[in-house]
């Protein structure tokens, strides 16, 4: 009865041990959640005076690519990042996940091939196999920090069916923020084989040590033709609920086939576009704020995880994830155990195992997500938790 797409369709990798940790809690056991990355912030009051000053009589459907007034605040924001787009150029999407499904939508038919760069934001997958897209992985290994594969790893992996390249910098779920050189990489192979640059940038402002989270819009060559730019609201003022986000690009194509399939969803909810207006009125002082927060637990993540013998982690620079490749056979396994079988004074530990954000199979097997979205104390914990829980899984 079920279609093969449904069933080639995979489970989330974040969400797929939400049971185990169910079962966990059912027995009064505490589980730190650092496998979704569901920011604790506060939300921005500007989301909820924008929401509370939402009155209409009736509750209307807008324009399929979204409010003007929000497009327009859109591209305020974007100039500001010397990404210089107009509100046209801009629609609004239901999370920056419809963005990357209308992405892959316009872009390839059933067959075609996109390059991503593994480990990836698991949810590509998801929308690939729906759109009957293969994906097509270049490994980042965890011996190398998870950097940027070479141009000749790139190479090697073209098919005449290749029609994209998807990535995310900084990269969810290693945390690299790529440089300059980096990145010319990607320009250069979409240069050479005409491909589009699917960037997906929904952590572009999350950035620590100096670095800096530079667009696929500065690269010349990609700008006017080959590039859409993913964007969302979500993690940046902590607004996961909101589901605002846009697809964005140049390529007058590109956004006229995109908005064919936005018209056949209709429209992004009208009141959720208000607040989002409000969101992007936040001062500058809320995102200081949470980046200093972000940062220390970076710090700290990075600090207590480093301390476990015969780990391999490097530290993120961006996003607010690490990956690391732990002392254990099997990360998935592990993980179930210790949801199930371990705790330490009535407290466990869940993570993300990163074999979901791989496309090779076997891939990832020894490796883990964490999403550093809890207060310094409990992340603290919540590690020690798990190192514990590490040296008991191999002695028992
Ligand atoms: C890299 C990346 N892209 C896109 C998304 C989708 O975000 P949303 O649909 O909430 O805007 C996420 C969410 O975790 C993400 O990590």
């Amino acid at each position: 009865m079920i279609s093969k797409r449904a069933q080639n369709v995979p489970a989330s990798p974040i969400r797929r041990l939400v049971p185990y940790a169910d079962a966990a809690k059912a027995k009064g056991i505490h589980v730190y959640h650092l496998n979704i990355g569901q920011p604790d912030i506060k939300t921005p009051k500007q989301w909820h005076e924008y929401i509370q000053k939402f009155k209409t009589e009736v509750v209307a459907y807008t324009h399929s690519q979204g409010i003007k007034p929000l497009r327009e605040k859109f591209a305020e924001y974007y100039h500001k990042w010397n990404i210089n787009v107009e509100p046209d150029e801009i629609m609004v999407t239901n999370g920056g996940s419809e963005a990357i499904l209308f992405a892959l939508g316009v872009v390839c038919d059933p067959g075609d091939e996109v390059i991503v760069i593994e480990p990836f934001y698991a949810n590509y997958a998801g929308f690939a196999a729906y759109l009957n897209v293969k994906l097509v992985p270049v490994t980042a290994k965890p011996e190398n920090g998870y950097r940027m594969p070479t141009m000749d790893d790139f190479e090697k992996v073209i098919s005449p069916k290749t029609k994209a390249i998807l990535f995310s910098n900084p990269s969810n779920p290693t945390g690299v923020v790529y440089t300059k050189e980096e990145l010319e990489i990607i320009a250069n192979i979409a240069k050479k084989f005409n491909l589009v640059v699917i960037s997906d940038e929904v952590y572009r402002e999350f950035t620590f040590d100096n670095t800096k989270a530079i667009s696929m819009f500065e690269f010349e060559e990609l700008r006017e033709n080959n590039l859409i730019i993913v964007d969302s609201l979500s993690k940046r003022y902590s607004a996961c609920g909101a589901r605002i986000g846009t697809f964005v690009t140049k390529n007058k194509d590109f956004y006229a086939a995109a908005l064919k399939l936005a018209q056949a969803r209709l429209c992004p909810p009208e009141i959720t576009q208000y607040g989002a207006i409000g969101l992007l009125n936040t001062d500058e002082e809320y995102m200081k704020n949470a980046m200093n927060e972000y940062r220390l637990r970076r710090d700290v993540a990075y600090d207590e995880i480093s301390k476990i013998p015969g780990i391999i982690a490097h530290k993120p620079q961006g996003a607010f994830y690490l990956s690391a490749k732990l002392p254990v056979d099997d990360s998935e396994e592990f993980i179930k155990w210790m949801l199930s079988e371990f705790n330490v004074d009535g407290k466990t530990t869940m993570v993300a195992p990163l074999s979901g954000f791989y496309a090779t199979k076997g891939l990832g097997k020894s490796e883990i997500r964490i999403a550093y979205v809890l207060e310094s104390e409990k992340l603290k914990d919540a590690i020690n938790i798990m190192a514990k829980a590490i040296e008991a899984y191999n002695n028992r």
